[in-house]
């Protein structure tokens, strides 16, 4: 219990770290949640900040992820699940002790846990989430839309656990997701600039 109650602690402190505060703070003197979506996310980041900065962002929310639903294999705890440990660094991200208990939406943590529980799983997540990208040239309907297909396709791997974190972090992106829901029904969702609604 001792070592379940530590895991979930520096999974927590792990999704806690605000990579897009950082990066834009340290390297563009910008605060990345007074611009654009004010999201402090890759999404935001690559819009305010450029490609390099957002691909960095990226990189750090997943790892952060992975590192943190690592822990029962790094610290020999089987019988751990390590998505309900990479579940407290979702909390981390969306309700930071580093920022005011604000954060960000927790797309790219929720794909890093799956990074560190399925990997296969994973790479299909990423395709889901780079078609729906290029199809909508719109993030936030292609990581809503994804969350969806991925726990469909969740089913598959007979993992209730799975399955039953796939659907309470769908639930839970769309409420993160609601001023862009809200963006969306008024029509002034940012779009990416490339994909078929751009082209035509
Ligand atoms: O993962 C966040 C993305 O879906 C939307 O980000 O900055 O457009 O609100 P943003």
């Amino acid at each position: 219990m001792f070592k379940i109650i530590i895991m979930l602690i520096i999974a927590y402190l792990l999704g806690s770290i605000p990579s897009g505060v950082l990066i834009g703070k340290k390297f563009f003197n910008v605060d990345i949640r007074k611009q654009g979506s004010g999201n402090i996310g890759t999404t935001n980041t690559f819009r305010v900040l450029g490609p390099k900065a957002g691909t960095v962002v990226l990189l750090m929310d997943i790892l952060k992820g992975t590192l943190a639903a690592s822990q029962p294999y790094l610290f020999h705890t089987p019988n751990v699940n390590p998505l309900l440990i990479g579940l407290a660094a979702i909390l981390g991200h969306t309700f930071s002790i580093f920022d005011h208990y604000k954060g960000g939406k927790a797309v790219a943590t929720s794909a890093g846990i799956l990074l560190a529980y399925n990997p296969p799983f994973f790479i299909i997540a990423c395709i889901i989430f780079a078609s729906l990208v290029y199809l909508t040239s719109t993030v936030s309907v292609a990581s809503m839309t994804a969350l969806v297909l991925i726990s469909i396709l969740s089913l598959f791997y007979h993992d209730w656990i799975l399955t039953t974190v796939a659907v309470v972090l769908t639930f839970f992106i769309f409420y993160r997701h609601r001023e862009n829901i809200k963006r969306l029904r008024n029509g002034t969702e940012s779009l990416i600039p490339f994909g078929f609604w751009y082209h035509h």
